[in-house]
């Protein structure tokens, strides 16, 4: 990673001259002192606008093959234009925050020792993808199980892992991120959305919107599962509270499985030590 560009994209990524008001920035959906995400069913934007969406976090983002439940953006640069235009996120654009960031000196100071030629939208993008690069978790006690540290996850933790495999959770949530490398349908071995009882809304439809294609209804890019623990509420619609709640509409209706309460809490033990410390976080 380029380091002046990472910290330059940390300033941009907190600033609200990226919205149209001055009010909003990144950091205000995915704050980082809540694991990179706001703690709330769906997001809340500009004047308290509400989206459709849960907010994923920032961190660790850069492993997934797509961004957006959807996974409507294939990089990170891409996707920062999504919120910095949508009209109920930050509702900015680009001329007027080119403008505002023009008029500071001390800004244009640190963009001109990275990049010689003008301000543009594509630098300020390159700079805020390549800060969220850099905001990668590292050392859950599940890493370090990995890496040979066997007493790393206890044996309830142990059993989950070995559930986790056996019950095919792994099928879908894998790789580098424990997720983030495809996608999925919500609802294989079951109609989960017609049992949830609710009007179906547009974000419900996922990977339809982009495509259209009828094979695309109710596909997401399967989310990853480091740092879950503390990323509630859960789904893309933020509508299941908890941890526990997710993982019993996950084993019914992705792999069609009662779970006993045994293997509920090991599954939860598991999920817990994906948890891993935080960039800039002390040890
Ligand atoms: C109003 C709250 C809000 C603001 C402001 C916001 N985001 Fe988001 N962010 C979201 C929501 C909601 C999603 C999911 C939307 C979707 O999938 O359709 C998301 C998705 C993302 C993702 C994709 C993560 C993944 O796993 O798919 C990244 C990366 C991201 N935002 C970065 C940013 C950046 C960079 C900014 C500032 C330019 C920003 N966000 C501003 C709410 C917000
Ligand atoms: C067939 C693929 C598939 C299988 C198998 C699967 N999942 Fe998922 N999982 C998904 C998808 C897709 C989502 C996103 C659903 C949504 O957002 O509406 C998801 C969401 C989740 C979430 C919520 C994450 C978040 O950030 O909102 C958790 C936790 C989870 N899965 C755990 C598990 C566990 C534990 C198992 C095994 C018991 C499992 N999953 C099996 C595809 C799968």
């Amino acid at each position: 990673l380029d380091q002046r560009k990472v910290v330059l994209g940390a300033k941009l990524f907190a600033d609200t001259r990226l919205s149209g008001d001055g009010t909003v920035s990144c950091a205000t959906c995915h704050d980082l002192a809540k694991a990179g995400q706001d703690g709330i069913p769906v997001a809340r934007g500009i004047e308290g606008k509400l989206g459709q969406n849960n907010t994923p976090t920032v961190f660790n983002s850069g492993l997934n093959f797509r961004q957006f439940w959807d996974g409507r953006a294939e990089t990170l640069e891409e996707q920062a234009d999504g919120p910095t235009t949508n009209p109920v996120e930050m509702n900015g654009n680009w001329p007027e925050i080119i403008a505002k960031l023009q008029n500071d000196p001390a800004f244009m100071a640190e963009y001109q020792s990275i990049w010689s030629n003008e301000l543009s939208p594509q630098n300020i993008k390159k700079a805020i993808a390549e800060y969220e690069r850099s905001l990668v978790t590292f050392d859950a006690p599940f890493d370090k199980y990995l890496k040979g540290q066997t007493d790393a996850l206890n044996v309830q933790a142990l059993e989950g892992w070995k559930l986790f495999q056996k019950l095919g959770c792994i099928s879908c949530h894998q790789g580098v991120n424990i997720g983030g490398n495809m996608y999925a349908n919500l609802g294989i071995l079951g109609d989960y959305f017609k049992d949830r009882g609710r009007p179906e809304t547009l974000a419900d439809r996922g990977r339809f919107n982009v495509t259209g294609n009828a094979d695309d209804l109710h596909l997401f890019k399967v989310p990853s599962l480091r740092n879950v623990a503390l990323t509630a509420p859960y789904f893309h619609d933020g509508s299941v509270p908890t941890l526990g709640d997710a993982v019993e509409i996950m084993a019914k209706y992705q792999l069609g499985v009662n779970l006993t309460a045994e293997q509920h809490a090991a599954i939860l033990s598991f999920l817990n030590s994906l948890t891993g410390i935080f960039p800039g976080q002390v040890q």
